[in-house]
């Protein structure tokens, strides 16, 4: 599972190899800018105020501000480049992932609540990008420093030397039994931050709903439950990452009490200098600084194992092999098809046989599986056994690219989405003029609503098409359904919340409308079967022609 995030990561990494570099080639630059300031002091201490060389202190003054000024301006340079470079690593990282997720089919996506998917795409995905380029990047310059740092500390003092050389694993080794809770922990937080995510999100989309039912209190409390779950988990992660965080603290404390006391004791004993001591406490302190963030990352291993292993669930476990239609016709054939979600067995070795233009009813009671059998038509399900034709091809267990082009479902529960009138109609197909889209809302019979419109079809539909009634809403779906023009069109209950007379004008006129395509109507509407070419019924586990 987890090469499949490196599938994604290496190649994007590798890609960038060139801003790693120039990241890498700051770096050096400002180590070894960095590791000249306590030399600098060290002359100031040893050689320009115990000397009294006022000339000499004014010059390693002025060279150590101007050294700074460079390396601040250099820092600035690089941290602006890095945020950019590591940006686009993270988005495309997120676009790779995000193109996976189309390929899940819907059983597999529905047992992921949709604020659960929101923060495995944000925060897990966040998470996985910063530690692979950030960690990369602080190990590379971290390992040049401790490289400078160690050689300038060396030939100061080698017994001083040593004597950190011991302390940086005994600040390693302190760290590591806590791991594991660190693991459990950080898999805590990002479930609780999820149900949180996923309580507001249903909680604020439907705060009339809950109101008009007299649920506030309901609300309130799940609230505080939620809240209450969450304050436990943050407070009992806070006190793991302080474990964490404070124990390298107390043994650099440690070893700095020693070492100052061991560079005091040679100091004194004239085998250093004053200077020279000071400048070597700065360059513990320097040396320090790059073991914490080797320190660091390795804290870090813990929650990225929880990311990637949450962003590993949400990938799709092998890829369907991706095809194109391009038959001459479109007949639909389905053969020995059965299906299961989970137990629950839906079809039992069904045969459908649906030839290019043909207009059919599928009818049966609630929950007998005609949406079901649709989302298998379209390939948005895969069946548990059988097979599914277009034309001469097999399209199940296919990835279908241009599948839209030919077959396309206006859902029972019409979808509609933030973003203008045109953008809702049109999707991705851009090249269909304002003339054609006006013409079709005509047909719909939602012209007067457009009329109506400040901006035409510039206007906005709010959040999920809120400021529409159902019933509009079905007009717009259908309407979006002749714009996109496929060959085959399935039609899910697409009345249900349109009135009697426009209902029957709908169904009269399906021919019209779909002039040249199949069309498969899933309706409750049994006085207008008439019109269609053959009624499909669905009936335990088995379709029938009537
Ligand atoms: N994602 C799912 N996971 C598990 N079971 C499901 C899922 N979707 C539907 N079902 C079950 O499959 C059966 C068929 O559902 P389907 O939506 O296809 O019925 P339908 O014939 O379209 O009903 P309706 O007339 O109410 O729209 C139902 O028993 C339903 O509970
Ligand atoms: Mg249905």
């Amino acid at each position: 599972m987890k090469n499949q995030i490196t599938q994604i990561l290496y190649p994007l990494l590798k890609k960038n190899k060139r801003g790693f570099f120039t990241i890498f080639i700051f770096s050096i630059i400002v180590s070894l800018g960095g590791a000249f300031q306590p030399y600098i002091i060290q002359n100031i201490i040893d050689n320009a105020l115990i000397k009294q060389n006022l000339y000499l202190l004014y010059i390693l003054v002025g060279l150590s501000f101007f050294l700074a000024l460079i390396l601040i301006s250099i820092r600035s340079v690089n941290e602006i480049f890095y945020t950019n470079f590591s940006m686009n690593i993270l988005f495309t990282f997120r676009q790779k992932v995000f193109k996976k997720l189309f390929l899940h089919k819907k059983s597999f996506l529905n047992t992921f609540h949709s604020a659960d998917l929101m923060t495995r795409v944000q925060g897990d995905i966040n998470e996985l990008q910063r530690f692979f380029t950030d960690s990369f990047l602080a190990l590379f310059s971290t390992f040049l420093s401790l490289i400078i740092i160690s050689c300038i500390i060396y030939s100061y003092n080698i017994k001083l030397m040593l004597l950190i050389l011991v302390f940086l694993p005994i600040e390693f080794m302190c760290v590591k039994p806590l791991y594991k809770y660190m693991h459990n922990s950080t898999k805590d937080m990002r479930e609780k931050t999820s149900d949180t995510t996923k309580f507001f999100v249903q909680s604020l989309q439907n705060l009339t709903f809950f109101k008009t039912l007299g649920a506030q209190n309901f609300i309130l409390n799940s609230l505080d439950d939620v809240q209450e779950e969450y304050k436990k988990t943050v407070i009992k992660n806070k006190k793991l990452n302080i474990v964490f965080t404070q124990i390298p603290a107390l043994i650099s404390l440690l070893g700095k009490t020693i070492i100052l006391a061991y560079g005091g004791y040679l100091t004194i004993k004239g085998e250093l200098k004053i200077g020279e001591l000071v400048a070597f406490l700065t360059y513990f302190g320097m040396l320090l600084s790059p073991v914490h963030t080797v320190l660091g990352i390795l804290n870090n291993i813990p929650k990225v194992k929880v990311s990637l292993k949450r962003v590993s669930e949400i990938l799709p476990k092998k890829e369907e092999n991706a095809t194109s239609l391009d038959g001459q016709n479109y007949d639909l054939k389905v053969k020995k098809l059965s299906f299961s979600y989970n137990k629950n067995r839906i079809f039992e070795d069904i045969n459908l046989d649906i030839k290019e233009n043909q207009k059919i009813a599928l009818i049966g009671k609630n929950g007998k599986g005609k949406s079901t059998l649709t989302d298998l038509l379209c390939s948005i399900e895969n069946p548990t056994s059988g097979e599914i034709f277009i034309g001469s091809t097999n399209i199940v267990e296919k990835n279908i690219k241009n599948i839209a082009d030919y077959i396309v479902k206006m859902e029972q529960i019409p979808v509609m989405f933030d973003g203008t009138l045109k953008e809702n109609l049109l999707l991705s197909n851009k090249n269909i003029e304002d003339e054609k889209i006006i013409n079709v809302l005509k047909l719909v019979k939602m012209y007067d609503w457009y009329k109506s419109l400040e901006n035409g079809l510039d206007s906005r539909l709010i959040e999920a098409g809120r400021n529409l009634s159902v019933g509009q809403k079905q007009r717009l779906s259908l309407a979006r359904i002749l714009l996109l023009k496929p060959k085959i069109v399935i039609l899910d209950e697409f009345t249900s919340s349109i009135d009697k007379e426009d209902t029957k004008w709908f169904f009269e006129n399906i021919d019209k409308l779909f002039s040249d395509m199949t069309v498969i109507v899933i309706t409750h509407q049994l006085d207008m079967l008439d019109i269609f070419d053959f009624v499909y019924t669905i009936e335990d586990k088995k379709i029938k022609r009537s």
